[in-house]
């Protein structure tokens, strides 16, 4: 089970084993990240499960729809490390990478 680093808005970081075939959202979320507001559940129309990615994993992940494109240009805080965590999957690949919850717009 890949273990990853949540930052919180504080910049505390905590460990946190995330189950490879779920979603970042749902392993940040079932941890106990109430930031993560993740207000659809998932389904790619709401972007508060919206975080940074630890640069160095970035080419690690799926390439980024249209939609989830679309929902981050409606941020304030998007970076070019910014994903919705609801759309990127928990891989083996993924061990060690800090994920950084975005501010609230
Ligand atoms: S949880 Fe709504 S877009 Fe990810």
């Amino acid at each position: 089970m890949p273990q990853i680093i949540v930052v919180n808005h504080s910049g505390e970081e905590s460990n946190v084993e995330a189950s490879e075939g779920r979603t970042l959202m749902e392993a940040i979320r079932d941890n106990g990240f109430d930031e993560l507001l993740a207000l659809c559940g998932g389904c790619c129309s709401c972007a508060t499960c919206h975080v940074h990615i630890d640069p160095a994993y970035m080419d690690k992940l799926p390439p980024m729809s249209e939609d989830e494109n679309d929902l981050l240009d409606s941020s304030g805080h998007r970076n070019e490390y910014s994903r919705l965590s609801c759309q990127v999957p928990v891989t083996a690949a993924l061990e060690g990478c800090k994920v950084t919850i975005a501010q609230e717009d």
